[in-house]
């Protein structure tokens, strides 16, 4: 099975952008670990990032034909896009939404999330091992 992973604005400065907040780990990193534990998961992954709304409703659109299971970090649009969660309800597989910061423990506007109305599990606050975590929930969903 195919798992789309997928990162909003951002995210492709991980590694640069608040360290203090989000580490050290580019999301680089973050795809070649994933890569590496969906191999012995059975399981492959595509990791894709966008810092535009409207691209990353076309890649849930995308993965509606090419993915079994999306893990999504919707970053800032989590608590705004409601474009962002009609699209995931668009999609038939599990969502996983992850942040790697603890959000509740955040600035009240980061409390609320529209994705985590469609998300099957949501995982705030490990990380970016929390893309792993993710992913070996998603293999027992699927499995
Ligand atoms: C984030 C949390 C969001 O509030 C923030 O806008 C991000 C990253 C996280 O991974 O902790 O960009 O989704």
């Amino acid at each position: 099975p195919m798992i789309e992973i997928l990162n909003g604005p951002n995210l492709n400065l991980l590694g640069q952008r608040q360290p203090e907040i989000y580490g050290h780990e580019t999301l680089d990193d973050v795809a070649r670990a994933c890569g590496q534990l969906a191999q012995e998961l059975g399981l492959q992954t595509q990791c894709r990032q966008s810092n535009h709304e409207g691209a990353l409703v076309d890649m849930i659109h995308d993965a509606r034909l090419a993915a079994q299971g999306i893990i999504i970090n919707p970053a800032a649009y989590t608590h705004t896009s409601i474009a962002i969660l009609d699209a995931l309800n668009t999609f038939e597989g599990p969502v996983i939404e992850v942040h790697i910061s603890n959000i509740h423990k955040r600035e009240a506007f980061r409390h609320h999330s529209y994705v985590s109305t469609r998300a099957d599990a949501v995982i705030a606050g490990c990380g970016t091992q929390g893309y792993l975590l993710a992913l070996r929930h998603m293999a027992l969903l699927l499995g």
